[in-house]
């Protein structure tokens, strides 16, 4: 990993111990097939931790001469078309900790293609107006583990899409932000895969959504088996959403005949408030309803409202104590 592929400008170093060797890969592959939990119980997705790296590779960010922005920052960054702070590309035992990342122009930290990955102690932050600003996105990863964060951006605080299994987010501080998203998924007919998440111990304050998950008409596979427990939300706008009628382009998507299947998605131990009525929406297509979705002990109120839960195309079932309460389905 050269100079070329850390764009750390505006970034300011706490420390950083990342080592990493490099997988010798032929292209199009990743690693071994990750061994491991076909479901996404909690006590399977232990077992996501990271083996002992042979002869670490210590790269010091300061090396690269990681600052705050400058005026000359901006430009140089956008026209050599890296617009990420941090971007990981085919690595594997790869550990980044402890950093402090601001104002990136897109997104802060990016994990593709990689194997074996932890990160955490981040501090990430950027102004809740700056658009495509997702705090960690993997895409394309296996057991990757992210831990205890704080972050505040324009867009998704973490954001998972195709490609990615055996991913585990725990102690996560989100806000303001989009919150902790699944997707977007199958744009432009495509064929997404996403499975074995848990995102679990989160706090969300004043994000636009909480947990979401959210897949293009149109696109092929699926995304499943996907938890999220032990979540505490305050003045959430959407705290629980799926929306299989994603639609984030300037002309209206037109309805079609495929959809990204959604299946096997629980909610556990969830409460706070939300600030607009609707706290709990599952908006599943016509043709590939959402089936598995399972909540239990989901306790949510309005900010000094009453709020509901309103669901198409979805199989709910309820366990405990929940509210509002999404009537089963189908
Ligand atoms: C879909 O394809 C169009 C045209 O190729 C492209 O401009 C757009 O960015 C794509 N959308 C996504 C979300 O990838
Ligand atoms: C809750 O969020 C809304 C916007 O989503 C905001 O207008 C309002 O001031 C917030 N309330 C509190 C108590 O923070």
């Amino acid at each position: 990993m050269g100079p070329k592929m850390l764009h750390l400008s505006s970034i300011t170093t706490i420390s950083i111990f990342f080592y990493m060797f490099v997988l010798h890969v032929v292209d199009g592959t990743y690693g071994p097939e990750a061994e491991g939990p076909t479901t996404a119980e909690s006590s399977d997705l232990d077992e996501l931790q990271l083996s002992p790296a042979p002869s670490p590779r210590i790269v010091y960010v300061d090396d690269y001469r990681a600052r705050a922005d400058d005026a000359g920052d901006h430009t140089e960054r956008a026209s050599a078309g890296n617009l990420q702070a941090l971007y990981f590309r085919r690595c594997t035992h790869l550990v980044v900790e402890g950093l402090r990342i601001r104002d990136s122009m897109q997104m802060h930290v990016a994990i593709a293609y990689s194997w074996k990955v932890h990160v955490s102690r981040l501090l990430i932050a950027a102004p809740a107006w700056s658009p495509n600003t997702d705090g960690i996105h993997v895409s394309n990863s296996r057991e990757v583990l992210i831990s205890d964060c704080i972050i505040s951006t324009g867009d998704d605080c973490i954001s998972i899409v195709t490609g990615s299994m055996f991913v585990q987010a725990t102690g996560i501080f989100c806000g303001p932000g989009h919150g902790i998203s699944i997707g977007s998924l199958g744009a432009n007919k495509s064929w997404a895969h996403v499975s074995d998440v848990l995102v679990e111990r989160a706090t969300l304050v004043g994000t636009t959504n909480g947990v979401r998950i959210k897949t293009w008409q149109g696109g092929g596979g699926f995304a499943e088996r996907i938890t999220f427990q032990d979540i505490s939300m305050h003045n959430v706008t959407n705290p629980v959403i799926i929306d299989q009628n994603y639609c984030d382009s300037k002309s209206p998507c037109h309805e079609q005949g495929s959809a990204v299947a959604i299946n096997n998605i629980r909610y556990r131990n969830i409460r706070g408030t939300s600030s607009s009525r609707l706290a709990i929406s599952f908006v599943c297509s016509n043709s590939v309803h959402c089936d598995g979705i399972v909540m239990q002990d989901v306790s949510l109120v309005g900010e000094g409202t009453y709020v509901s839960c309103y669901y198409m195309n979805a199989r709910v079932l309820e366990l405990g104590y929940n509210f509002p309460y999404c009537r089963a389905e189908m």
